[in-house]
């Protein structure tokens, strides 16, 4: 394991300014989203839709890395390049979703664990060679009546730190994704509470697993309260909650935290990073790892056939999250745009 590899790639992909765009939708998760626009879920048009989002012009000044879902990481741009290759020509490093999904956990209803574990060593030398440089691992974690269990958090977190350590014995630095998910009708302190008890048992496992905190980048949910909670926590209280939870449970030796949106709408993603970052200084850089918060305006716009228009709102949105990685961020920028 080359130590000062893993911990200068992890670095670079939070550099200052810089977040990470999640374009690593499965085919599954891309119908959906194709399905809201209208757009028939093809082997070209997925092409076609990557293809518009990592030409956008400029975007590479606010975006470190993009996630790959495998096709993608086979496949060319419309000129021929192949996409890895595209991406690293302007300096955005390739990555590359490696899990299988979640799928139900034996003896835990409504719970799952996410697999992908067996053949992962031959997987990753082979998304070496494709030139991808990080890796994600996503974990599911629901928050309902009488769950999570330990149960469902302690597989997960075993699995997470068995992919990391293969991770970073091929190179790749893992983005380790344990996300407890925003969609029921809790209180953001019982958020806090589940996402408190998640990230003490993976860095637990990270531990037992002599996982190189330096070479890693931990994707967590924020601290929120549920979709369907009656009472929404305004912006200033999930930002504060998010970071005391995360202070008591990640070591400074992480050199970055890279948020996902979960469902979060695309302004209140960006301020909620923003304002983290204006708390600070914090012990490890924060930035974002958006796919939803990144892409809605995009795809939308883009609506299969509209590449300037997709182009312009993806780099509008790039522009905002990578201005809230700096604390630098003002709601009046949104409007002017
Ligand atoms: P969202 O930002 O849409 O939650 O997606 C990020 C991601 O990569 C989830 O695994």
């Amino acid at each position: 394991m080359n130590e000062q590899v893993l911990n200068d790639t992890a670095r670079a992909m939070v550099a200052d300014g810089r977040g990470i765009l999640a374009a690593d939708e499965s085919t599954g998760t891309i119908e959906k989203r194709f399905k809201s626009i209208g757009v028939e879920n093809t082997e070209p048009n997925r092409r076609t839709y990557r293809d518009m989002l990592f030409t956008t012009p400029g975007f590479e000044q606010h975006t470190s890395g993009v996630i790959l879902f495998e096709e993608t990481l086979f496949q060319s741009a419309l000129d021929g390049t192949p996409f890895p290759k595209l991406l690293a020509s302007k300096g955005v490093i390739p990555g590359i979703k490696v899990d299988k999904g979640a799928k139900p956990l034996a003896g835990a209803p409504g719970e799952t664990v996410t697999e992908g574990l067996d053949g992962l060593r031959e997987r990753l030398a082979k998304y070496h060679e494709a030139g991808a440089r990080f890796a994600k691992w996503r974990a599911v974690i629901t928050i309902g009546e009488g769950i999570p269990s330990d149960t469902c958090i302690h597989t997960n977190a075993h699995a997470l730190a068995r992919y990391a350590a293969l991770c970073q014995e091929a190179g790749i630095v893992p983005i380790v994704e344990p996300e407890v998910l925003m969609d029921a009708d809790n209180t953001l302190e019982v958020c806090a509470q589940v996402t408190d008890r998640t990230l003490e048992a993976v860095f637990q496992e990270l531990y037992l697993q002599r996982v190189l905190l330096e070479g890693m980048i931990l994707k967590p949910n924020m601290v929120i309260s549920g979709k369907k909670c009656p009472i929404q926590a305004d912006r200033e209280t999930v930002a504060r909650e998010t970071l005391r939870v995360l202070k008591r449970r990640v070591p400074a030796a992480v050199p970055g935290i890279a948020f996902l949106s979960g469902g979060q709408s695309d302004e209140d993603a960006t301020a909620h990073l923003d304002i983290m970052n204006k708390l600070g200084p914090n012990p490890w850089k924060l930035t974002f790892s958006y796919g939803r918060a990144l892409q809605a305006a995009a795809l939308k716009a883009w609506s299969g056939s509209n590449a300037d228009a997709g182009r312009k709102a993806h780099l509008h949105r790039a522009k905002m999250n990578g201005l809230a990685a700096q604390g630098k961020w003002e709601a009046g920028l949104e409007k002017a745009a």
